[in-house]
């Protein structure tokens, strides 16, 4: 059977999902989309224009007004809200604490699935976040939760931010706990392993070692 291959990549933060994703879809020629900057990109602009973000009737009367477009290209996925590239400032620490917050809005979510599933297609795509096997695309062919331990998932993290002086490997493990917790406990399509999905725990794997493992559940999948 040959389907149009959907890899859907879920899993906590700082799972290696963003780099195992982009290097899936490097290895076998697939678009690639970061869910979670389209969520970020959202925050940035609610923070831009002082909507507060814990007042979720504000969020929600909000969610329709930024114009986001997302690049699929593995090699340069950037992100634009009404125009501007806003790639960088959506990895700041204020996005990353305020995100769960906005992105547990069910508003939020609506608009940001339709768009999700616009972009995904016919398919040809590798597309990591936390509810893309559950909710945006359970028909997914191949669907992973990536996971780790807490210690490995905030020392990965705490490497991403090594240009925040703010961002130990102590803070930020606490943070991502925070954010995990909010992300898991969430009432709208909470953080959860699909019943179908292959786990990886990536504790003990280099990186080249969870796209393989990705890689041959793709290739699995396409031959059956
Ligand atoms: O993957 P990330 O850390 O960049 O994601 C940022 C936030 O966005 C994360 O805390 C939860 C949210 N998110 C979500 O709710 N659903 C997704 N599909 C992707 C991300």
């Amino acid at each position: 059977m040959n389907v149009p291959l959907v890899i859907a990549m879920d899993g906590p933060s700082g799972s290696g999902k963003s780099s195992a994703s982009k290097g899936v879809a490097r290895a076998l020629g697939l678009r690639y989309l970061d869910t979670g900057a389209m969520y970020r990109a959202m925050t940035w602009w609610m923070l831009q224009n002082e909507v507060p973000v814990q007042d979720q009737a504000a969020v929600a009367a909000s969610a329709g007004k930024p114009v986001l477009e997302s690049g699929t290209d593995p090699d340069n996925p950037t992100i634009t809200v009404d125009g501007a590239d806003v790639s960088a400032p959506i990895r700041t620490r204020e996005v990353t604490n305020a995100v769960s917050a906005v992105s547990a809005v069910p508003e939020v979510r609506a608009r940001m699935v339709a768009l999700q599933r616009e972009i995904i297609g016919t398919g040809g795509i590798v597309v990591e976040g936390r509810d893309i096997g559950t909710v945006v695309m359970p028909e997914a062919p191949v669907k992973v939760y990536l996971t780790a331990s807490e210690a490995a998932r905030a020392a990965r993290r705490a490497g991403d931010l090594t240009a925040d002086p703010g961002a130990t490997v102590t803070v930020t493990q606490a943070e991502q706990a925070r954010r995990d917790r909010l992300d898991s406990t969430r009432k709208a399509s909470p953080l959860t392993k699909a019943p179908d999905a292959h786990e990886i725990d990536s504790t003990e794997l280099n990186l080249g070692e969870v796209i393989e493992a990705v890689v041959r559940l793709a290739k699995e999948t396409q031959q059956t």
